[in-house]
């Protein structure tokens, strides 16, 4: 695959995640109440019909909280955990280097951007992606690789904020939203426009049907999706047919 050129844009959202990672996870679990860790706990759910001593590529890994759930969730596997921040994945190897179940011997972390990624053709048994697809500028050719780099008969399992169905719903969420997380996420981090940009991400990118269509559009097999919290974040599953 030839080197892939970052673009403006993905500098611009690489910076703003080299900015914040210091208080990310620490922001994540005031801003969501905690309720974050069991959405990923959700999403890895998804995978239980993977084989034993599989492996998975989580994709935007961060922190890499996604990939801690896959390895308890999942004894046997190992993980690789890709990411576009330096920032991030340093904050990553050091929480691994804490943790118990062999956890940095297990994961492996590469710094790669989702749109061009340094793995060959069906390399994976599943890949996953937790609030990290909304931030590749241009989604389709992330799921495309999402599609090249799984074996067949491999899952992908995508977590993201979503819009939810109900416009009551919405407008009390939206309230929250927009006008209260990016200034806690400011108190905390310093970076209430890193926090503009998130609530921004999320506004701009499609709802939960649109995003299963440019699934099954990318190719993936038996798409399918679940909403959680009245639709304020969505899991999608498709298999590389
Ligand atoms: C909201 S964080 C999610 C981190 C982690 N998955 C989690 O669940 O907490 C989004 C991550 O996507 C990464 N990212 C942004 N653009 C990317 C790209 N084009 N390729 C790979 N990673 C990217 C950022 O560096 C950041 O770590």
């Amino acid at each position: 695959m030839p080197p892939y050129a970052l673009t403006p844009r993905n500098i611009q959202i690489r910076d703003n995640f080299d900015a914040i990672a210091p208080k990310y996870d620490l922001t994540n679990r005031v801003i969501s109440f905690g309720i974050d860790l069991h959405w990923r706990s959700v999403a890895i759910r998804q995978l239980a019909d993977m084989r034993p001593g599989g492996v998975v590529l989580d994709l935007a890994c961060g922190t890499c909280d996604m990939a801690l759930e896959v390895l308890r969730q999942k004894r046997a596997v190992r993980v690789v955990g890709a990411d576009l921040s330096r920032a991030m994945l340093g904050l990553a190897r050091k929480k691994l280097s804490g943790r118990s179940r062999g956890a940095d011997a297990r994961i492996t972390l590469v710094n790669a951007p989702a749109e061009a990624l340094p793995f060959r053709d069906g390399a994976f048994d599943a890949v996953t992606i937790a609030f990290g697809i909304r931030n590749v500028p241009d989604f389709k050719a992330g799921l495309k690789e999402m599609l090249r780099i799984l074996n067949k008969g491999g899952r992908a399992c995508i977590l993201e904020f979503s819009t939810p169905p109900s416009k009551l719903w919405w407008k009390v969420y939206n309230y929250y939203f927009f006008s209260i997380l990016p200034r806690i996420g400011g108190l905390i981090t310093g970076r209430e426009a890193a926090y503009r940009y998130l609530t921004d991400s999320v506004a701009r990118f499609p709802d939960a049907r649109e995003f299963k269509a440019a699934m099954v559009e990318t190719g993936f097999a038996s798409v399918s999706y679940q909403l959680m919290n009245g639709g304020i974040v969505s899991v999608h599953t498709g298999i590389r047919p």
